[in-house]
């Protein structure tokens, strides 16, 4: 199977199941549901969801049990964008190339939905039939990386760092790994724990989460300056517009390009003793590099 299939076919279960999960017998609180599925349904490319599912394949298991665990993920993903967006925040009007959550049910329905999402995520991942030894650490680790020492601490940090071309190298990387990276490394935390990884594993994995996790990001913020809004479905110049601290703002785009290679090289390296079970895992990264939305 190729790259470009696996995550085709993925996607596809992903998203098949995504449509399953928000319905409401309650009419008064439709609005909210069609909120919540307006952004989830998006057509987001899901790599998250994909991260969890080909990691627990790389550590040689079977993912297939785990499919609603990791659209668990991809809600609390959709959440922090909806939120991200928010005039509050970001202040963006395009999201996965339609007009944001905000834009259409208006702001107060729009952090509800996110509410709704990052709420709905607990409740889906708790009633998964997972063990109780390991259960209890999946949402504990899944709870810490979304939260305030996390993801949220991360947003925080960004919004505080706008204006501020001071932060370095070690405040940028910082603010790259709380806000976006935990997300990436939650998924592979949980696939470790629920495949079993030995501590060798776990190891090289952790290595492979915080450079690919990097990797991401500062292609992200290198998308924000040449991407095509037709193609990444997002506003171009938004990180410009308003003042934030990126890896392109605070050095250059020639640094940008060059640190995500390196940061891309250390992540393909550290699992290179995983050998052909984790390809998908190494394709992800030089994808990761390349992409144009
Ligand atoms: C965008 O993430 C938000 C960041 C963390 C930079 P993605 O690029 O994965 O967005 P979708 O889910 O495909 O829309
Ligand atoms: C968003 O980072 C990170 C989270 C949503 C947690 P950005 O603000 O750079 O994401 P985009 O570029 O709007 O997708
Ligand atoms: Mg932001
Ligand atoms: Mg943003
Ligand atoms: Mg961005």
């Amino acid at each position: 199977m190729t790259f470009t299939e696996y995550m085709r076919e993925k996607k596809q279960q992903i998203d098949m199941h995504l449509s399953t999960l928000l319905h409401t017998d309650i009419p008064q609180f439709s609005t909210l549901y069609k909120a919540m599925n307006y952004s989830l349904m998006a057509g987001g490319k899901r790599i998250r969801p994909i991260l969890l599912l080909a990691t627990i394949e790389a550590l040689g298991k079977d993912s297939a049990p785990y499919l609603e665990l990791a659209c668990a993920l991809e809600c609390v993903h959709s959440y922090s964008l909806i939120h991200d967006d928010l005039p509050a925040m970001d202040n963006d009007e395009l999201r996965r190339g339609k007009p944001t959550n905000h834009v259409v049910f208006g702001e107060g329905t729009a952090i509800l939905a996110g509410d709704g999402l990052l709420t709905y995520a607990f409740e889906l991942m708790a009633r998964q039939p997972i063990a109780p030894e390991k259960l209890a650490p999946c949402i504990a680790v899944f709870a810490h990386a979304a939260g305030p020492a996390g993801m949220v601490g991360g947003q925080a940090f960004d919004l505080e760092s706008e204006g501020n071309l001071h932060i370095g190298k070690r405040g940028l990387e910082l603010l790259h790994q709380s806000k976006t990276g935990v997300i990436f490394k939650a998924a592979i935390d949980l696939a470790a724990l629920l495949a079993d990884a030995n501590e060798t594993e776990k190891q090289m994995l952790d290595a492979y989460a915080v450079n690919m996790g990097l990797t991401f990001q500062i292609t992200d913020d290198i998308l924000d300056v040449i991407g095509d809004e037709a193609v990444i479905g997002k506003p171009v110049g938004s990180d410009e517009k308003n003042d934030k601290a990126t890896y392109v703002t605070i050095f250059s785009l020639e640094e940008a390009r060059r640190m995500a290679k390196e940061a891309a090289q250390q992540a393909i390296d550290a699992i290179a003793p995983l050998g052909e079970q984790a390809w998908f895992l190494r394709d992800l990264v030089s994808y990761m590099l390349v992409r144009t939305k």
